[in-house]
């Protein structure tokens, strides 16, 4: 289903837009099947890279979208990629995908940071955006994600690498920059149901908290990138995983 002109004006003011019901249960169905063979799957075999959580447990699967049929035909649902046109006015490439898997009990934090904080980095201009699908129900039990309306339009925050808090070397917003910017009341959760997608630009800050539920939370993100905005050489270019190599235009 396409967008109204509000609609594409309310992502543009709040820098995210929640589609309730974007797939069917029978498109959810699809992706959750596929589920145990991506997390137990063998990297060295399937191409997609993995990381863990500290307590062993998968953390995220990268790449299902080039791999796995279901989360191919999704990263080009017309649903998805009309509004991803639309929002940013020219076609669109996957600059990456991943299964956030945030299991029972073990799934842990996502500190809060902007996307564009790491991709800065990458020799790329702010023109991406992601779409997130919920697989399961998000709750604030089982650590949906928080953000802030408007927050998007914020100067770029301070970012570092927090390498304490979790297995995962996360490129975050320093506290000092919280501190100085984030009001309690201002913080949404993005809470709903299987099927459920948020779009988010890639400036607004996010994050989310530990699992402490007996319900997974899964999520897959896939990000888009501007078809004119490939990266640019940089000293240390990431790995084709998290920054692809593959430019074919979607859709
Ligand atoms: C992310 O920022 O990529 C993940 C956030 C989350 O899964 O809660
Ligand atoms: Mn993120």
């Amino acid at each position: 289903m396409g967008w109204t002109e509000a609609e594409l004006q309310q992502y543009r003011e709040q820098g995210f837009l929640i589609r309730r019901s974007l797939l069917s249960a029978d498109e959810v169905a699809a992706l959750n099947g596929q589920v145990p063979g991506l997390l137990g799957g063998d990297e060295a075999r399937d191409g997609m890279h993995r990381e863990r959580e500290r307590s062993g447990a998968i953390r995220q699967v990268y790449l299902a979208h080039r791999h796995c049929p279901p989360y191919r035909q999704l990263a080009r649902h017309p649903s998805i990629l009309g509004p991803v046109r639309r929002i940013l006015d020219n076609d669109a490439y996957i600059w990456h995908s991943k299964l956030n898997t945030k299991e029972a009990f073990e799934g842990t934090v996502w500190l809060w940071h902007t996307d564009y904080g790491y991709w800065q980095h990458d020799g790329v201009d702010p023109r991406m955006l992601t779409v997130m699908v919920l697989l399961d129900r998000a709750t604030p039990y089982n650590g949906s994600m928080m953000v802030v309306p408007g927050s998007h339009r914020w100067p770029m925050l301070e970012h570092h690498a927090d390498t304490e808090t979790t297995s995962y070397r996360q490129w975050c917003v320093t506290v000092p920059a919280l501190k100085a910017h984030l009001r309690e009341e201002d913080i949404v959760p993005v809470t709903g149901e299987p099927g459920d997608a948020m779009f988010f630009d890639c400036n607004l800050p996010h994050g989310s908290g530990h699992n402490m539920s007996p319900l997974p939370r899964r999520t897959f993100l896939i990000v888009y990138n501007d078809s004119g905005n490939k990266p640019r050489p940089v000293a240390e270019p990431r790995p084709d995983w998290v920054v692809a190599r593959e430019f074919e235009v979607v859709g």
